[in-house]
C-alpha cells in the first residue's frame, strides 16, 4: 500500500445479498469479515461507515417471488428481514443497511443513468445473446460450457437462456484503455494478486458493450424517460454503494468524507462486475471509482461445494447457536487466508474453538487471574525489576499495533490473528518457564513482576481481538479491570494500574465438549 499517511475516515462495504434465497454461510462470512476490519478500525481512532444490504431487484428475485406465491414487494421485505437478522446474529455493526428498493436509491440509480446519457455514454440497440439468470450476467458464447447433452452453462454452472429483446447499451468499449491505465496507476486497485491478474488478462482480451437495460420483466429501476425498459440489476446494485453514500447529494457531509469508498469487499465470483463494471460505469460518469476491491473465496462444506440440491447449506443462525458467536467469527476468519477458498467442518469447526480460545487464550486468562487473586491481594501488583525474558514478551505484545495495522490496511485478517496468536503463544510459554506458582513459595516479588507481566500482555492481547472475537475480549477486559472508556488501541500502551482490584476470574470461552467430542475426533 502506499506509504503516505491514512485519512482517518474509512468506508467499507460488503457486497448486497440477493433476496432470492435465506442467508447462507456464505454471506455471513464476508459480513463477518467486514466487521471485523470495521471494528479495527474504530479502535483504531477512524471514522468508519460501513454498509451492507440487499438486492432486492432482477429478473431472479422476481422469479423467486412468483414461485414464493407472493408479490415481489412482499416477498423482498419478508427476505432482506432475514438478511438483517444475520447482521445481527453475527454481531455485526454496520452504520447503513440499504435496500435497492428504497426511494433514495433509487433516485441515485437514475442520476447515474441521466450522466451516463448526458455523456452520451449510452445508447438504444437490441441485445442478442446469452443471459444466465442465477448470476444475473450476460455471457458471451466463448465463456459457456458445453454439456453432455449440447446444452451450454455459465462457468458458475448456472443454466443460461438465449435472449433477444431492446435494451440500452453503456459504451463499455470504450473504457478498456481508461480501465487499463487505471490498474497501473493504481496497483492496490484489486487484491489479492492473483485476481488482479485475472482482471487484467480480461481487459486486455477487449471490452464488448454491455447490454444495461431489460424490457421482457418489470421489477426493477425503471430508465428515466423510457419507463418501458428497466435499468440492469448490476447498475443498480453497484450504485448502492453511492446511495448509502449520501448520492446524488454531492453536497452533503456523508459524501465529502466518505466517497470514494476505502474497499468494497466481495466474493470471488463478482469480481468483474466490481473491478471492471462498476470503475468504467463511474469513469464514463465523471465520479471517482472506489480505492480498493477485495476478493475473497468461497466455502466449501465437508469437501463439497454448498447447495441446496445437495442438502448441506450452512445456516448461519444454527451455527451461532450451536458453537457461539466468538467462536464462528474467530473460524471463520482464522481458518482460511483471506482471498483463498476454504473448507467447513464440524470437526475443524471444534478443533479452533477448543485449541486457540478454550485452550490457549481462555486458559491462559484464567490461570493468571487466579494467580493474582491467590498472591497478590486479587489486585493489579508492582512491577519489581524485569529480565530479558520479561522484556521480550512486553515487546512482542507492543509490537502488535503496528502489526496488525498493516496487516488489516491490506485485509490480512487470518495473519492479523495468526500475529496475535503468536503472542498469546509467546505469553502461555513464558509463565511455563516462569512457574509464578513456584515463585509464589520461593520469591513473592518475582512471582508479582511475573504476573504484572503477564496482565500488561493479556490487556494489549484482548484490546486487540476485540474486532474478531468481541464478547469474549469484553469479558476478559471486564476482568482485567481496564474500564470501557480505555479500550480504543490508543488505550492500549496504559498497561494495567497498580492496585487495581481484580475479581476472581469465570471462564471466557468454553470448552466445547460432550457432544462435540465425537467429531472432533
Ligand atoms: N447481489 C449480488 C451482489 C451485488 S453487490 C453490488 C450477489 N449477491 S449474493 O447474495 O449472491 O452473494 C453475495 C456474496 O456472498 C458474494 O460476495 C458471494 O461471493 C458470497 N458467497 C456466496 N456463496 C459463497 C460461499 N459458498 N462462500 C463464500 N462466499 C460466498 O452476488
Amino acid at each position: 500500500m502506499d506509504a503516505s499517511p491514512k485519512p482517518p475516515r474509512f468506508y467499507l462495504t460488503t457486497p448486497i445479498y440477493y433476496v432470492n434465497d435465506v442467508p447462507h454461510l456464505g454471506h455471513a462470512y464476508t459480513t463477518v469479515a467486514c466487521d471485523a476490519l470495521a471494528r479495527f478500525m474504530r479502535l483504531d481512532g477512524r471514522d468508519v461507515r460501513f454498509t451492507t444490504g440487499t438486492d432486492e431487484h432482477g429478473q431472479k428475485v422476481a422469479k423467486s417471488a412468483v414461485a414464493a406465491g407472493l408479490d415481489p414487494g412482499a416477498f423482498t421485505d419478508r427476505v432482506s428481514e432475514r438478511f438483517r437478522s444475520l447482521v445481527e446474529a453475527v454481531g455485526a455493526t454496520p452504520n447503513d443497511f440499504i435496500r435497492t428498493t428504497e426511494e433514495r436509491h433509487h433516485r441515485s440509480v437514475q442520476e447515474i443513468w441521466r450522466r451516463l446519457v448526458q455523456r452520451d455514454e449510452i445508447y438504444a440497440g437490441k441485445y442478442e445473446g446469452w443471459y444466465s439468470v442465477r448470476d444475473e450476467a450476460y455471457l458471451a458464447e466463448s465463456e459457456l460450457i458445453r454439456q453432455p447433452d449440447g446444452s451450454f452453462r455459465a462457468a458458475s454452472g448456472a443454466p443460461v437462456e438465449w435472449v433477444a429483446e431492446s435494451s440500452y447499451f453503456f459504451r463499455l468499449s470504450r473504457w478498456q484503455e481508461p480501465l487499463l491505465r487505471w490498474y497501473a496507476e493504481h496497483p492496490d486497485f484489486i487484491g489479492p494478486e492473483s485476481r488482479r491478474n485475472e482482471v487484467v488478462r480480461f481487459v486486455e482480451g477487449g471490452l464488448d458493450d454491455l447490454s444495461v437495460s431489460r424490457t421482457s420483466f418489470r421489477w426493477g429501476v425503471p430508465v428515466p424517460d423510457d419507463p418501458d425498459h428497466v435499468i440492469y440489476v448490476w447498475v443498480d446494485a453497484l450504485t448502492n454503494y453511492l446511495t448509502s453514500a449520501g448520492f446524488p447529494d454531492e453536497e452533503s457531509d456523508t459524501y465529502n468524507q466518505f466517497w470514494p469508498a476505502d474497499v468494497h469487499v466481495v466474493g470471488k465470483d463478482i469480481v468483474r462486475f466490481h473491478a471492471v463494471y462498476w470503475p468504467a460505469m463511474l469513469l464514463a460518469a465523471g465520479v471517482a471509482p472506489p480505492r480498493r476491491v477485495f476478493a475473497h473465496g468461497w466455502w466449501t462444506v465437508e469437501g463439497q461445494k454448498m447447495s441446496k440440491s445437495v442438502g448441506n447449506v450452512v445456516d448461519p443462525f444454527e451455527l451461532v447457536k450451536e458453537y457461539g458467536l466468538d467462536q464462528v467469527r474467530y473460524f471463520l476468519l482464522r481458518e482460511v487466508p483471506f482471498g483463498n477458498d476454504g473448507d467447513y467442518s464440524r470437526a475443524a469447526m471444534i478443533h479452533r474453538a477448543n485449541a486457540d480460545l478454550a485452550n490457549d487464550f481462555g486458559n491462559l486468562v484464567q490461570r493468571v487471574l487466579t494467580l493474582v487473586q491467590r498472591n497478590c491481594e486479587a489486585a493489579v501488583p508492582e512491577r519489581g525489576p524485569v529480565t530479558p525474558e520479561d522484556e521480550a514478551l512486553l515487546q512482542a505484545a507492543s509490537g502488535l499495533g503496528a502489526e496488525l495495522r498493516s496487516l488489516m490496511e491490506t485485509q490480512q485478517m487470518h495473519a492479523a490473528l495468526r500475529a496475535l496468536w503468536d503472542v498469546i503463544r509467546a505469553a502461555n510459554a513464558y509463565i511455563d518457564h516462569a512457574a509464578p506458582w513456584v515463585l509464589a513459595r520461593t520469591d513473592l516479588d518475582r512471582c508479582r513482576t511475573v504476573l504484572s507481566v503477564l496482565l500488561e500482555v493479556l490487556q494489549r492481547v484482548a484490546i486487540f481481538s476485540q474486532p474478531f472475537v468481541p464478547a469474549g475480549a469484553a469479558a476478559i477486559l471486564d476482568q482485567l479491570g481496564v474500564p470501557a472508556d480505555q479500550r480504543q488501541f490508543g488505550d492500549a500502551g496504559r498497561g494495567p494500574a497498580p492496585g487495581t482490584p481484580l475479581a476472581a476470574p469465570s471462564p471466557v470461552f468454553p470448552r466445547l465438549t460432550s457432544k462435540f467430542e465425537a467429531d472432533a475426533g
